[in-house]
């Protein structure tokens, strides 16, 4: 098993993601970032056909690859027809639930470029990441800690007093408050061209997220040396902030053109 693993690690598989993920060992995945396709927005090279019965196996192969406390990232939004949302982002989601997946968390990704503006309808500027984990919470959690803070560096107004655990009050004295806080869980990132990435290549996939993003997650939810999966990897975002942050990656994607952008946009990055 774990020789199937090993040749897997740090390779760009080009297939379809049940039929290659069914070749990965149960419990061996530390932490997925992924975006499938959102309802048939697109085509993607006219070969993905996608809708909930192709999700659901997707999905049930994710739970099993992933080690126990091993984290998803599942990026998604959802489509408008005729005046209603299709919420396939939530149906998705309580599919997840209902195999066994913990929802750790809901993280808005708020994006600060967006199509053209809707004549009856608020602007839309977000997506939904979806963080679930298996059998509890996340086995790895590194709390981003870049939001600023109004105090920081000063020392706390009056003395700091705590409740001890026998009920008593104790005064330890002031505290120096920290520059930065952590994070809420709405993130935002410039996107569009030119802004997700430096890789012009990249830009010849048609719905690629910014790297800063997927880069946050790893960071998030993993550790050096972890492996990495994106089983709709795309133009390689995943990746190539996995190798950028010392983890293993695995890339799977069914298109041929995708694969190649993402050895490009990977190999280039220095491996
Ligand atoms: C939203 S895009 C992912 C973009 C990626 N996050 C990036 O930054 O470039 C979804 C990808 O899923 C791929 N895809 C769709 N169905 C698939 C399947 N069954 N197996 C593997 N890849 C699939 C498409 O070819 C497309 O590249």
């Amino acid at each position: 098993m774990i020789n199937t693993l090993e040749k897997k690690l740090n390779t760009i598989i080009c297939g379809d993601c049940l039929k290659e993920l069914k070749k990965l060992p149960e419990n061996s995945i530390d932490l997925i970032v992924t975006s499938p396709p959102y309802d048939d927005l697109r085509t993607y090279n006219d070969s993905a056909i996608w809708n909930h019965e192709i999700f659901k196996p997707i999905a049930r192969q994710i739970y099993r690859v992933m080690k126990p406390g091993g984290t998803v990232v599942w990026v998604v939004g959802d489509k408008t027809e005729n005046g209603n949302k299709s919420l396939t982002s939530f149906k998705q989601c309580l599919y997840f639930q209902e195999i066994g997946f913990n929802i750790f968390d809901t993280i808005i990704y708020e994006k600060t470029g967006s199509g053209p503006p809707h004549p009856n309808r608020y602007f839309n500027t977000f997506e939904y990441m979806f963080v679930l984990s298996k059998d509890g919470k996340p086995k790895t959690i590194n709390l981003l800690r870049d939001k600023k803070n109004k105090h920081g560096g000063k020392s706390t107004f009056g003395e700091v007093t705590r409740r001890e655990k026998d009920g008593s009050l104790t005064n330890k004295g002031k505290k120096i408050v920290n520059d930065f806080g952590v994070r809420t869980n709405i993130w935002k990132y410039a996107n569009g061209k030119g802004f997700s990435t430096k890789d012009k290549i990249a830009y010849e996939h048609p719905a690629i997220f910014p790297e800063k993003l997927a880069e946050d997650h790893i960071i998030s939810w993993s550790n050096e040396g972890d492996i990495v999966l994106d089983p709709f990897g795309g133009s390689g975002t995943t990746c190539k902030m996995a190798v950028k942050n010392n983890r293993k990656f695995i890339y799977i994607d069914k298109v041929p053109e995708y694969c190649e952008i993402a050895r490009k946009r990977i190999e280039h990055h220095g491996n």
